[in-house]
């Protein structure tokens, strides 16, 4: 008999479209901007997120890709602000879950983000740094970034069974696969991926990590798990909490 998935630590309704600061990115990916300054970069998905505008700014050459950037700016906006909403409201429903986050900085530093890429769209779209697409499928040439990163949509919106968020999710393992494909063929250099365990309340590395480690090692990439620094709620229960790191 196969033993029955660790509890949620909570379900989502739907993708959330929800974006965070550069002081994250660099906690989750365990890089630093400062040391990025002229790199060819690609953060997919990239949300109503800050990192594309702060690392343009910070001279890293960082293009965002997300499908709803098809939208007005406006309906961005609100749906980015909904879905902070929605998601803190979980959140505080769950409060002895995310004990060791402060909820009210957390929700303000999602907004910070989400002004901030309001404030970036419009030209940023212009200039090129906004493109809309929807993996697995990127407009990019082979290896056009030299470091792509992707947070919070591979392993986080799989199905609960998995150790994902979101129930009946279309992000199968097989969809996983191709869409990592996709993110290491437009990658020179390599590919980072996070979070890469389960979302439950024991949490353990997602089973479609460890698949897609698994099969770039045997394509003879460099795979490892990089710690990272993020704090994901049950942060101290969590001695996995890394990024997937695939070099060529
Ligand atoms: C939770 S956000 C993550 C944004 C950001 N990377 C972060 O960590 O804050 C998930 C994003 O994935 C986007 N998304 C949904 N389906 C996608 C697909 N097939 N390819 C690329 N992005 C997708 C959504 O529009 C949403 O903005």
């Amino acid at each position: 008999m196969s033993p029955e998935p660790a509890p949620s630590l909570f379900t989502l309704d739907a993708m959330q479209f929800f974006g965070r600061v550069a002081t994250d990115y660099e906690a989750m990916f365990a890089i630093r901007l400062a040391n990025m300054k002229g790199l060819r970069v690609l953060d997919c998905p990239s949300g109503p997120g800050s990192f594309v505008s702060e690392g343009h700014a910070a001279g890293v050459r960082v293009i965002g890709v997300d499908p709803l950037y098809a939208q007005p700016l406006d309906a961005l906006v609100q749906r980015g602000s909904e879905d902070v909403h929605n998601t803190i409201s979980r959140m505080r429903a769950n409060a002895s879950r995310f004990a060791d986050i402060d909820l009210d900085a957390y929700a303000h530093s999602k907004l910070r983000a989400l002004a901030r890429f309001a404030s970036d769209f419009e030209q940023g779209s212009i200039d090129g740094r906004y493109v809309t697409a929807s993996l697995p499928n990127l407009p990019f040439a082979d290896r056009e970034f030299d470091v792509t990163l992707s947070a919070h949509l591979l392993f986080t919106y799989s199905d609960p069974a998995s150790g994902g968020l979101l129930p009946d999710s279309p992000f199968t393992l097989a969809w996983h696969q191709t869409a990592a494909d996709e993110l290491m063929r437009v990658s020179r250099r390599e590919l980072r991926l996070y979070p890469t365990t389960t979302r439950s309340l024991r949490p353990c590395r997602h089973p479609y990590a460890e698949a897609i480690a698994d099969r770039f090692r045997s394509l003879g990439h460099g795979v490892r798990y990089e710690p990272s620094s993020f704090a994901r709620g049950n942060h101290k229960d969590d001695t996995l909490n890394a990024c997937l790191v695939i070099q060529r």
